[in-house]
């Protein structure tokens, strides 16, 4: 890796625009500082025009960083700009993680891990399930769809508000993933084990309407990817109405886990004591 001579300071950053609101500084400073690493991670305003020539300068060490992760708009030109995307971001057509070694820029998106690392973490045994329903058939919902199929789960159900978007989704995965409209929720979830939300219903409190999860069998799981609020509208129901919930946290602190091992050569962990930093942040800041 491009580690900068003069310093011997490894740096990696986050790549937005904007990027202002971006938790990921916390989270890898945490494990900087729990580890007891010299290294830096900072956020990195690039808007998309100029993302060919900061993909030049990250490549030739003149940016001065080892790597970063990849945020809104700009995964799909970091995936396309990478000269290395493994299989995961060719699939997605998106790399959320970005590291240079020798002259060239590896790329990956760890999106999916991030979601099945939480569940693996938070609710082991999760996959135990023979039909999920994903909520939403954008990025987000991609890199789900291809976590559960990846991790066997035979039968996916995408619904969503507009059908040709989820149709199209299922078809470009195949077997096993089907297409609903999202008015067919209740027939969607009828034998269902896992339900995911990956659309941005309920973010910073947005109307949701009511979601009856009775359809799915008893002690489902119900997880969202929004993470503010913490307890979505979605989750609300879904444990008001007994089921078990995952909230979307968890996913943005595991997806940042491979990237910080690239950089900083120490797979981090997940703590209680992260977790309650990053709540305190939102709760003062949203
Ligand atoms: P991302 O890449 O973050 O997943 P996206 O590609 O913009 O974002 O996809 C957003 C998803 O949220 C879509 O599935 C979208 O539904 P449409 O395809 O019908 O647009 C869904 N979505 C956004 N707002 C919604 C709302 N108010 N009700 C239902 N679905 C919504």
């Amino acid at each position: 890796m491009n580690v900068p001579r003069e310093t011997n300071k490894r740096r990696a950053c986050i790549i937005g625009h904007p990027v202002s609101h971006s938790r990921s500084p916390m989270v890898h400073c945490y494990w900087l500082k729990a580890y007891g690493l010299s290294g830096e991670y900072v956020r990195k305003d690039v808007a998309p025009e100029d993302m060919p020539a900061f993909m030049d300068d990250l490549r030739s060490g003149a940016a001065g960083f080892i790597g970063g992760n990849v945020t809104m708009p700009n995964k799909a030109a970091a995936f396309e700009l990478a000269d290395r995307p493994d299989e995961l971001a060719k699939a997605l057509g998106a790399a959320n993680t970005l590291w240079v070694e020798d002259g060239l820029i590896y790329a990956s998106n760890t999106d999916g891990i991030g979601f099945t690392g939480n569940l693996d973490a938070s609710h082991p045994g999760w996959d135990k399930v023979e039909k999920a329903v994903v909520l939403g058939a954008g990025g987000g919902a991609r890199s789900i769809v291809l976590a559960l199929k990846n991790r066997g789960i035979a039968e996916i159900c995408i619904l969503n508000r507009t059908i040709g978007k989820a149709e199209e989704l299922a078809s470009w995965f195949g077997e096993g993933v089907s297409a609903h409209k999202m008015d067919g929720l209740a027939g969607g979830l009828e034998g269902a084990g896992l339900f995911v939300n990956t659309t941005s219903l309920g973010m910073k409190g947005s109307p949701v309407p009511e979601f009856d999860f009775s359809a799915m069998k008893t002690g489902s799981l119900v997880a969202d990817i929004v993470y503010v609020p913490l307890e979505t509208s979605i989750l609300k129901q879904a444990k008001e109405q007994g089921f078990k919930t995952a909230e979307g946290l968890g996913m943005l602190l595991h997806q940042a886990v491979p990237g910080f091992e690239k950089w900083f050569g120490k797979k981090p962990v997940v703590d209680d004591a992260l977790r309650a930093e990053i709540i305190a942040d939102l709760e003062a800041n949203g």
